[in-house]
């Protein structure tokens, strides 16, 4: 069975301080009458900038929701070593992170991650136990030349060599609807999830949606079949919006 995991990115948003007055807010407007069983199927996730990582961790326990989970934006390949400003798998296993998101369109595109660092990273993630989410989508120039499915079939055969499908989230993310408003269609997103899945070797992999989530489309999008879940970005800085995208069902 596919878990649904609900997750959130918040990017380079939201100081310490801005954090602990997120989570003061945010648990209250989780739903509270969620069955055991639908709490055990759906992950929540909220992937955050390394220096908030730590205090919350230790916030999360008093906030006592068992599927509430914190999470990373990056891990380098590298146990250890002269990287300056990476940040590796043993230091965010030894605070408790079991989630890191890897290859988001932002990296690829302002940092110089390749495919080959991409997989890099997934794999040292897998290894320490982590659960990476891998972005891959395509950009508006490719999607007007029809070049969707080559390029993101491409992001995946690569990134893809020798990482274990037992453990790991996919995130398709459109660039063009990330940060815009411009929402993939929901049926397209599910066609191409379903395009995704098919490439897979474990169909049991979730599959998330990611670009322009909003409290306004969550409902619609998560009908969708092959859409396991969503990675949600802007609309995630805010308790009571995202708790809202949580609350779907
Ligand atoms: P927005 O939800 O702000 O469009 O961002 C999506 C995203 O990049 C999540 O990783």
């Amino acid at each position: 069975m596919r878990k649904i995991v609900i997750a959130g990115n918040w990017k380079m948003y939201k100081t310490q301080s801005e954090a602990k007055t997120f989570f003061s807010e945010f648990p209250a407007h989780l739903k509270t009458t969620a069955s055991q069983a639908a709490i055990a199927d759906q992950q929540i996730l909220i992937c955050v900038p390394y220096t908030n990582l730590a205090i919350l961790q230790t916030i999360l326990p008093a906030i006592g929701q068992a599927n509430l989970s914190i999470g990373a934006q990056n891990v380098h390949w590298a146990e250890n070593g002269a990287f300056t400003g990476e940040i590796s798998a043993p230091m965010l296993l030894e605070m408790g992170i079991k989630y890191v998101i890897i290859g988001h369109s932002e990296r690829r595109q302002f940092f110089g991650e390749t495919d080959e660092t991409v997989n890099k990273r997934l794999k040292a993630a897998q290894a320490h136990g982590i659960t990476p989410i891998l972005c891959v989508g395509e950009s508006k120039q490719q999607r007007d030349a029809n070049e969707t499915e080559s390029w993101i079939f491409s992001q995946l055969a690569a990134d893809l060599i020798d990482v274990d499908q037992n453990n790991m989230i996919v995130a398709y993310e459109p660039i063009w609807a990330i940060g815009t408003g411009d929402t993939c269609a929901s049926s397209e997103a599910n066609r191409v999830i379903g395009l995704i899945r098919g490439k897979l070797t474990n169909p049991n992999v979730t599959i998330q949606y990611g670009g322009s989530v909003k409290a306004d489309n969550i409902d619609e999008i998560m009908a969708q079949p092959e859409i396991d879940g969503v990675l949600v970005g802007g609309a995630s800085l805010d308790p009571a919006g995202f708790a809202r995208i949580v609350n779907y069902r």
